[in-house]
């Protein structure tokens, strides 16, 4: 779902911004003149990335520095790790950010049970 974000004069490059939609907050930033978009959650402790350090195309947790691209989330030595990467246009003057809906939250059991049965689980939501 297309939401808008801000006018992207209010975006500089190599300085990120956090904003939040739909409960989700998003880490912003202008590379090169594009804008770009990931998950403000750090998967390690859930740092806000946007308090971190954006250079060479990534982001640098402020908490304990994994790095993410901003390209593609993979953190840097690591590709394993990643954080959502979240379309972005601009319209008119304001960019708009993809974020998709937060799927229904799962209660304990069923996040164990998908795990049995080999299913992906969406950290999202899964407890
Ligand atoms: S919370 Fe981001 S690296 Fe630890």
């Amino acid at each position: 779902m297309w939401h808008r974000a801000l006018p992207v004069s209010e975006l500089t490059e190599n300085n990120a911004q956090r904003l939040t939609f739909d409960s989700q907050d998003v880490c912003l930033t202008l590379i090169d003149g594009r804008v770009h978009a990931i998950s403000d959650v750090c998967p390690h402790r859930g740092a806000s990335l946007s308090e971190g350090i954006v250079r060479d195309g990534c982001v640098t947790c402020p908490s304990h520095l994994w790095r993410f691209s901003f390209l593609d989330g993979a953190k840097q030595a690591d590709d394993r790790t990643r954080v959502p990467v979240y379309p972005t246009r601009i319209v008119d003057g304001v960019v708009e950010v993809d974020v998709p809906p937060l799927p229904p939250q799962r209660s304990l059991r069923e996040v164990l049970l998908a795990h049995a049965r080999g299913e992906s689980l969406d950290e999202r939501r899964a407890m």
